[in-house]
Parts: C-alpha cells; sequence; structure tokens
C-alpha cells in the first residue's frame, strides 16, 4: 500500500510517499526557516502564506523524485492537529482536494501521534515504550502502547523546550533557530559554570511534568554578567549551563516515568531531540534502551504522516471529505487522543 503523506501544522511544508508503512519510498521537506529567521519565532501569517505558495509544487516534486505516478498511490494522510489552524488548512484542503481528484481515501492523522510513529521506519520497534516528544511546540512524556494508544503521563507546564531554546538564543540575538545555535555554542561552554535553578513543581502539578518559564528567567538574568565577558561568563557558559539544566530535568523524569510504568525503551522525536547533549544524556544516565530517529525523522516531515496514515488505513479508518483542521488535541493530558 502506498501512501502519500502531507505535513504543514507548522513552518515545514513536507511531502512524502512512502510504501506499507516501513519504506520510505521519497520525501521532500521545504523549510522556512529564513522567512521566520528575522522575527526569532514562526509566524503564522507568513507560514499560511508560504504553505499556499509551495504545497503544490513540493508535492509535484515528491512524485517526480520518487518515480512514483499518481494513480499508483493507495491514499493520502495529512496532519490535521493540533498545530497552526492556518497552515494546517493548507496541508488539509489540498490534500482533500487530491483525495478527491484522484478518487482514493483521505486519512487525517495526529501530529502528535505520528511523531511518535516516525521511529519504526528506522527501527523494529515492540509496545510499549516510552515516547518522548521535545519540539518548539510540544515537550511531552508519554506511555505509548500502540500506534494510537498514546498515554501522557508529563508535559511542561509552560513553555515547550524548544521555544525556551529559541527564546533565550533570541534574547543573546544567537540566530534562529535557537536550540541549534545554543547546541553549537554548548560544545564550547563548561555546562558547570552556572547552576540554575530546578524548576519547582506546585501541588497537583504531575511528578513526571516539567517547566521551562523560571529557567528561561534565570538564564536570562545573567545577562548583566555576560555583558562582562569575563570568561566565566561567555556566553558558551551560558548556553551549556541553560542546557544542561533543561535537559537533565528531561531526562530524570524519563528516568523515572519508566521506572513508574515498569518500560525499558524509550524512543525520543521532535527538533530538540536532535540536541547533542540531550542524546548523549538519555543514553547515559537512564539505562534504558534509546531509540534515536535520524535528524530527518525527529524533525517535522510528511513520512511519518504517511506511515500513521498506512496503520489507520489498513484497519479501514479514513475521514470524510468534512475532515476539519484543530488547533489542539482535545483532552490529551491523561489519555490520548
Ligand atoms: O519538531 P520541530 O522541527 O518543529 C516543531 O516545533 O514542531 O522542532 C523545532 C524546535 C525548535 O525550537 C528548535 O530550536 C529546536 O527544535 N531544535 C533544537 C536543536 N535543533 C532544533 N533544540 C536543541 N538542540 C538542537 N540541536
Ligand atoms: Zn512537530
Amino acid at each position: 500500500m502506498t501512501i502519500l503523506g502531507i505535513e504543514s501544522s507548522c513552518d515545514e511544508c513536507a511531502v512524502a510517499i512512502v510504501a506499507d508503512g516501513r519504506r520510505l519510498i521519497g520525501q521532500v521537506v521545504a523549510t522556512q526557516i529564513e522567512y521566520h529567521r528575522p522575527y526569532s519565532g514562526v509566524v503564522p501569517e507568513i507560514a499560511s502564506r508560504k504553505h499556499t505558495e509551495w504545497i503544490e509544487s513540493v508535492y509535484r516534486r515528491c512524485l517526480d523524485e520518487s518515480g512514483v505516478r499518481q494513480n499508483e498511490l493507495d491514499g493520502i494522510a495529512v496532519t490535521c492537529r493540533p498545530g497552526l489552524v492556518g497552515s494546517l488548512l493548507v496541508g488539509v484542503s489540498f490534500a482533500k482536494a487530491l483525495a478527491y481528484a484522484l478518487d482514493l481515501p483521505l486519512i487525517g492523522v495526529d501530529h502528535i501521534l505520528a511523531h511518535l510513529y516516525a521511529p519504526h521506519l528506522e527501527h523494529e520497534l515492540e509496545y510499549p515504550f516510552l515516547g518522548v516528544l521535545l519540539s518548539g511546540g510540544h515537550t511531552l512524556i508519554a506511555r505509548v502502547g500502540g500506534y494510537d494508544d498514546v498515554e501522557v503521563v508529563g508535559a511542561t507546564i509552560d513553555d515547550a523546550v524548544g521555544e525556551a531554546f529559541d527564546k533565550i538564543a533570541g534574547y543573546f540575538e544567537l540566530g534562529y533557530p535557537g536550540g541549534v545555535e545554543i547546541d553549537k555554542r554548548a560544545r564550547r561552554g563548561d555546562p558547570r559554570a552556572y547552576r540554575f535553578p530546578a524548576p519547582r513543581l506546585h501541588k497537583g502539578d504531575h511528578p513526571f511534568d516539567v517547566s521551562y518559564s523560571g529557567l528561561k528567567t534565570a538564564v536570562v538574568n545573567q545577562r548583566e554578567q555576560f555583558r562582562d565577558a569575563s570568561c566565566d561568563a561567555s556566553i558558551e557558559n551560558i548556553c551549556a549551563s541553560f542546557e544542561r539544566a533543561a535537559v537533565d530535568m528531561l531526562v530524570s523524569r524519563v528516568a523515572k516515568a519508566a521506572e513508574r510504568y515498569g518500560l525499558q525503551t524509550v524512543v525520543a522525536g521532535g527538533g530538540v531531540a536532535a540536541n547533542t547533549y540531550f542524546r548523549e544524556a538519555l543514553a547515559h544516565d537512564t539505562g534504558l534502551k534509546v531509540v534515536l530517529p535520524s535528524l530527518g525523522l525527529c524533525t517535522d516531515n510528511g513520512a511519518m504522516v504517511a506511515a500513521l496514515g498506512y496503520e489507520h488505513l489498513s484497519r479501514g479508518r479514513c475521514s470524510g471529505l468534512d475532515l476539519d483542521v484543530s488547533a489542539r488535541t482535545p483532552g490529551y493530558r491523561r489519555a490520548y487522543p
């Protein structure tokens, strides 16, 4: 079964073709980074406009480069939630038009479930495992029991971890995307130069929750020292110390959650899962079997959408042409979806 996957929930305009949910035949990811760089973050209006301009040519290029003809497709999968509504609408409208014109089933796919499914494209994975999704919009730890059986056991109570990287990088004018810039500088810095406070969770917060807004403020408050430019206060040391605090908080929650739910394998996804220190710490500090998708499958892509679409379609689960988009997945906190 050959499924086309369309991803447009944020700032990547991506289309991929996957056979039988496992074999990636081809993919195109058109990134809008240069258009959002001046704003140090994704501007929703710019994102949806660029998707509108690009989506058809990204689709055509994907077919050309894959050598697949339209009449060889068996279904059209598309991200319909959660994400930026304007951006989601472009992908979903395009997918509906394709499904209608080619008389193919349409499959609406949840972006978070797709990220947690992405590792199947490269690894033999057995359920259940602990899934960790770390991106610019999402920070969650989940018990994953199947392709549509995801129970969120911990999440950020304020900023997403990628958002914290991007905001701090924006504050120090390091460039965009901030995570990549901080990662580069942190490699040259001393992660023990600063002790940033661990976040305090409140009564009622879940023990596996994380928080980034206090850490962000603490880091920004180093600015005055940074201005003095003594070698201890170098931007490299601030980046390394922030990165350590941000990652250690997550990794300690992951280890505890795995123990609590009796899971031996952890699977990570999302742009922040590309972070060098995170990848090392997860492997060294948890004692768990760690599965990390390659970088192109960590960040937003159409392949994960097509692969998850296959799971739905092979069980006869498809959407109508009235498929709607949603900024959020309702009620994801305890049980997902
Ligand atoms: O999953 P993604 O491509 O897009 C969504 O947010 O959905 O994640 C993007 C996020 C950005 O916040 C970016 O700064 C962060 O991932 N990121 C990183 C690294 N590469 C990308 N954060 C830390 N270290 C990295 N190497
Ligand atoms: Zn994503």
